[in-house]
């Protein structure tokens, strides 16, 4: 068999539940920003079939789901450089997820800790969407042949399945139809902890609103909530080895260093010896210096929902012409008859 070679293409997705923290905007938004400058051409998506996994009010879910669309423009993607577009748009996605939902086997589903953690003790009561997931994840991805996914860290076993789904599929098939894709989880901040606890992970759905830093948050609220961070009484360290066992401060240098665009070396050479009485407040100006022009930007594209709207209408149409023959060739790899 001739071996196919995929060119790079790069897919990478969002949840509209609820709205976007400092970790969706480091670990991923600013990541596909950086792929966009790269001239990759690349396809960003709100997936809003995602998002219904768990309840979600339809007036929030859309809501969210522009505001989202707002939060990739305003942080520099270009509808007209990637394809930003609404997963419920492009029925391919779900289409493919049907066929990779025969591919997938329950050994490998049941071993995914998202689910498990998100389903938490009431099982039973999850829906059976939570848990197929991960398919429809690996249908995102695959239905455009993507070569690259830019994610955080949480996202490394739902790419791995993605990986062996494809595998499974094409040795099942004898094909090598579909790409062996790449998880991209790089930079300083591809687990943002909670500003609450530097155990827990930044998350969009933890109670405390102090733990996280929201995208829509004005200066004073990032301020009030960098300042109130979970510290330790000890210096900074001037070297990395030193922020072992101190999760707080690893995760705040960690926040430094990516909205810097330094390394925690670089950074850690500059503020080493410092307190956090010292240290906090340059992140503060850091961090509104870097997140204000971006939130002001959302707010500004929010007040024309049309155009939001033209954006993601435009986008689908882009993603469906890269998948729908994908989707049409998979149908008749697996033996589909049709036209
Ligand atoms: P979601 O919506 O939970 O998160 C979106 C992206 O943000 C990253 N992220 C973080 N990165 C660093 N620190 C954090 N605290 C943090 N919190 C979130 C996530 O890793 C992710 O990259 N299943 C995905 C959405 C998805 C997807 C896809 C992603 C659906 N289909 C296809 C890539 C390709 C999710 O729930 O992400």
């Amino acid at each position: 068999m001739t071996e196919v070679v995929h060119t790079p293409r790069v897919f990478s997705g969002i949840q509209p539940s609820g709205g976007l923290t400092l970790g969706n905007y480091l670990g991923a938004i600013k990541r596909f920003v950086e792929m966009q400058a790269d001239g990759i051409e690349s396809i960003y998506c709100m997936v809003d079939l995602h998002a219904i996994t768990v309840w979600q009010d339809p007036d929030k879910l859309r809501h969210a789901t522009r505001e989202l669309c707002a939060g990739y423009i305003a942080a520099g993607l270009d509808p007209a450089k990637s394809i930003l577009f609404n997963q419920s748009q492009v029925a391919e996605h779900v289409q493919l997820s049907w066929i990779f939902n025969c591919v997938a086997r329950m050994g490998w589903m049941n071993r995914m800790t998202q689910f498990k953690d998100k389903a938490g003790k009431n099982r039973e009561n999850a829906s059976v969407g939570l848990f197929s997931y991960p398919t429809l994840m690996a249908a995102d991805i695959l239905v455009y042949h993507a070569t690259h996914v830019p994610v955080g860290e949480d996202q490394k076993q739902h790419l791995e399945l993605t990986r062996d789904i494809a595998t499974k599929f094409n040795h099942d098939f004898g094909t090598d139809f579909f790409p062996i894709t790449e998880p991209v989880i790089e930079g300083a901040a591809t687990r943002v902890m909670s500003l609450r606890d530097g155990t827990k992970k930044m998350s969009k759905s933890d109670p405390s609103d102090m733990s996280r830093i929201n995208m829509t948050d004005d200066a004073d609220a990032i301020a009030q909530k960098i300042r109130k961070a979970k510290t330790d009484p000890d210096a900074l360290p001037s070297e990395a080895g030193g922020l072992e066992g101190r999760a707080e401060a690893q995760n705040l240098i960690n926040i430094y260093a990516a909205l810097a665009e330094m390394s925690v070396e670089d950074v850690l050479g500059e503020v080493g010896g410092k307190q956090f009485s010292a240290f906090k407040p340059m992140l503060v100006d850091l961090a509104v210096a870097r997140l204000s022009p971006i939130s002001a930007e959302m707010d500004r594209l929010m007040q024309d929902e049309a155009e939001i709207d033209a954006i993601l209408a435009d986008g689908s149409e882009r993603a469906r012409a890269i998948a729908a023959p994908i989707l049409k060739k998979t149908y008749e790899i697996v033996g589909m008859v049709g036209a």
